[in-house]
């Protein structure tokens, strides 16, 4: 059931039983951190693998002493900067977190979302939320109630919270020997963080030993075969696809004389593209195409984050290429 009140979602919560909430990046799929039954829940109804660790959702930075200790002086200084935002921090565990949440790591991530209902929910609460994003393991993240409730119908109740601000997930930080470093791209981008900090490493990509493991390579993938290039009018000449979605960054491509061609055109807005990549996705992937082609964005501010997902996205290539004459 979708629901509005905040009263029924926190009688749901307090129950033990788990809801869907709004943030600014995607929808969570929300648990009180102190309950077993609501945190291994959360795994069974995402079909996510236990190693898989979830983030801590707080109402505010005082509240980071509840389930982190050893806190360096840098997390402190981004968590006044960000917060409430789109940044997780990867600290030292407190012993009263699960080793559930943390899949057994002896790090715990948290943030403070940035979106009005959901803050009011976590100030009524006496308890954190753990929250991973609101979708099936390795299918595109939520960023409305309505896509949610397709992944979810009426197994789990869905807090309306409209549709996300920024729509990709949020930035992790962790602190190796109290350096920062990225562990996964998203809505706050490099650049920002920079601004405060300096140069930053990113660790983006270690996929054998990932870190943060939800950044295995093949993850917030439709169905339809998804093709990432450079180059749209290259990609749709060679291409036996009849029926394709086009996600353009910046191109004018118009000619659809030779498939059925759906044509999304961001026209160069990184913030509205970032926001809407997702809905983008479900809708082009609702659409029975053969392939969707999207072209690369610069890699320059939300860019990065945006060709992150994309990549990820795409990584069933091989099922592309049976559409290319010269595969
Ligand atoms: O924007 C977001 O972060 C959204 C909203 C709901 O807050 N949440 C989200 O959660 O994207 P999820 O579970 O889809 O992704 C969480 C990521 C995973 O890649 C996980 O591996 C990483 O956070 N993570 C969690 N705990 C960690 C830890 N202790 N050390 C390193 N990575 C961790
Ligand atoms: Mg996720």
């Amino acid at each position: 059931m979708i629901i509005n009140n905040l009263d029924h979602a926190k009688r749901v919560l307090e129950s033990n039983k788990n809801l869907i909430i709004p943030t600014e990046t995607v929808y969570g799929l929300a648990g009180n951190i102190y309950s077993e039954e609501a945190i291994s829940n959360i795994y069974e109804l995402k079909k996510r693998p236990r190693n898989n660790p979830l983030i801590v959702h707080i109402s505010s930075s005082e509240a980071m002493n509840l389930v982190a200790k050893d806190i360096p002086d840098v997390a402190y200084k981004l968590a006044e900067k960000f917060w409430p935002g789109a940044l997780t921090l990867v600290l030292n565990k407190k012993d009263t977190v699960s080793d559930i949440i943390t899949a057994g790591k002896s790090s715990v991530a948290v943030r403070v979302p940035n979106h009005k209902t959901t803050l009011e929910l976590l100030d009524l609460l006496d308890f954190p939320l753990a929250a991973p994003s609101a979708n099936p393991f390795g299918t595109i993240s939520p960023t409305s109630a309505a896509h949610a409730y397709r992944y979810f119908e009426d197994t789990v109740d869905i807090l309306d919270g409209g549709k996300c601000e920024l729509g990709i997930e949020s930035t992790i930080i962790g602190f190796e020997n109290e350096t920062p470093t990225i562990y996964r791209l998203g809505s706050l981008s490099v650049e920002e963080i920079e601004y405060h900090l300096g140069g930053i490493e990113i660790k983006n990509n270690d996929n054998s030993s990932p870190i943060a493991p939800g950044m295995m390579q093949k993850h917030y993938a439709p169905n339809t075969p998804l093709l990432l290039t450079d180059n749209v009018y290259k990609a749709i000449e060679g291409n036996k696809a009849k029926r394709i979605g086009l996600l353009l960054s910046n191109s004018d491509y118009t000619d659809n004389e030779k498939s059925t061609i759906i044509i999304i055109n961001n026209k160069s807005n990184k913030t509205g593209a970032a926001k809407n990549l997702y809905s983008d996705l479900h809708q082009l992937d609702n659409l029975n195409l053969d392939m969707i082609i999207a072209e690369k964005w610069d890699e320059s501010g939300l860019g990065k984050s945006i060709n992150d997902r994309l990549t990820r996205a795409s990584y069933n290539q091989k099922e592309t290429n049976e559409f290319f004459t010269s595969a």
